[in-house]
């Protein structure tokens, strides 16, 4: 893991504590990789793509396009026709809940749980404004998991048009037992849109096996950068879905009375989009995909668990999620009794740890387990033993200054 480490050049900074960067859930650090790639792209092969018949523009063309067919591999769909290349994971989200809108009437119930990030609640709940829709949430327990007799009642009583649901909950961790969660949506006849933002760095991603209708995640939280994202959807679906925005690029022809669409993916990708974003997220996903998710999942695995016996230790320290560490990703909740997470997080940053606190993005999630606000700890491939020693004398001087 330390050659891993080596290859991200924000660790290489010289400083008197190393960076114990334990905020990767809320965006991860970039490689040389995806770095060399946006420098070199904008300096020596920069052109806008689908438009020019000269060698720059068919060139970056050409690469845009491979990045379709490399995140088509790496989440095994079907074709690279169900691949849509957005800005993140929210950007994705409204456009589902855009293009789909015709697919509802009034009255119909879309079912979200509580566990979820607040860009897979709040898009839902602006289209049913607009539709005069229900959002009904499925509960979680008090470990912060799915109760499924819940999500079983509701389903069969509220008969669903669609549940929208995270593969692993960025407050708490939990990992949702997803292909039970889409069977039984299927079985019911509600379409299924799968949340990977956090799950698509630490797990392989496949979504023919998993058969949801849709899936999303962001470049930033897999090493890539920020304005890149992914909507994977069934293409039957993308057929039938209108646009979500209208400009250059997704159009067939365009007349004074009216215009006609692209064929998908292109009808979802109006104006020019990110393109040295994407070609560098396809750095990223050939990166991790050098690395492997055994070799991921593994070191996670590990961290989480000395994670987790470091905070055991300490009488004042609260930890939420599930006990089974077989229900986590690498993503650990936690309070400090008498100490708000934001004091401590201040204190954390002066052993140069760098951890979030608050809510999260996850209101509901929070207010379901009686919290207002946790520390966070969540790891990326560059994590290290190194990170728990900083955090745990943050934790030290924390309990000596306020409790
Ligand atoms: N969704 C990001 C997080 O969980 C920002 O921190």
């Amino acid at each position: 893991m330390s050659t891993i480490r080596e290859s991200f050049p924000i660790f290489q900074t010289k400083s008197k504590l190393p960076l114990a960067y334990l905020d990767s859930a809320a965006s991860t650090q970039k490689p040389n990789l995806v770095i060399n790639s946006l420098g070199k792209f904008y300096s020596e092969e920069y052109s806008n793509i689908h438009r020019g018949a000269y060698a720059l523009s068919a060139n970056a063309t050409d690469r845009y396009e491979a990045v379709r067919e490399c995140v088509r591999e790496f989440i095994n769909a079907k074709s690279t026709k169900s691949i849509v290349f957005s800005r993140g994971a929210t950007e994705s989200l409204n456009l589902i809940s855009h293009a789909l809108e015709d697919y509802f009437k009034e009255g119909d119930v879309i079912l979200v749980s509580t566990l979820e990030h607040h860009s897979n609640i709040v898009p839902w709940q602006m289209l049913a404004e607009r539709k005069k829709l229900k959002v009904e949430f499925v509960n979680i327990d008090s470990e912060a998991r799915i109760d499924m007799d819940d999500y079983k009642q509701k389903i069969e009583s509220l008969k669903p048009k669609l549940v929208a649901i995270t593969k692993a909950s960025n407050a708490f961790g939990t990992t949702t037992p997803i292909d039970s969660i889409i069977k039984i949506a299927h079985d019911n006849n509600s379409l299924v849109v799968v949340d990977a933002a956090q799950a698509v760095a630490h797990e392989a991603i496949d979504v023919q096996k998993m058969d949801c209708d849709f899936l999303v995640f962001s470049g930033h939280k897999l090493y890539g950068p920020t304005g890149s994202g992914v909507l994977y959807a069934k293409e039957e679906l993308l057929e039938q879905m209108k646009p979500f925005m209208g400009g250059g690029d997704m159009i067939k022809t365009v007349e004074t009375t009216g215009s006609t669409w692209a064929d998908i993916p292109q009808k979802f990708e109006a104006g020019t989009p990110p393109i040295a974003e994407i070609i560098a997220l396809g750095e990223a996903v050939r990166f991790i995909s050098s690395i492997g998710f055994d070799v991921i999942k593994k070191q996670e695995r590990l961290l989480t668990e000395e994670a987790l016996t470091m905070l055991s230790s300490f009488s004042e320290v609260e930890i939420y999620g599930p006990s089974d560490i077989s229900q986590r990703a690498g993503i650990v909740a936690f309070n400090i009794k008498s100490v708000h997470p934001h004091d401590f997080s201040t204190i954390a940053d002066s052993f140069n740890v760098q951890l979030r606190a608050g809510f999260h993005c996850a209101m509901p999630a929070l207010t379901a387990l009686d919290l207002h606000a946790t520390a966070r700890i969540s790891f990326g491939v560059y994590s290290e033993s190194q990170d728990l020693i900083q955090l745990k004398s943050a934790i030290k001087r924390s309990i000596d200054l306020f409790c």
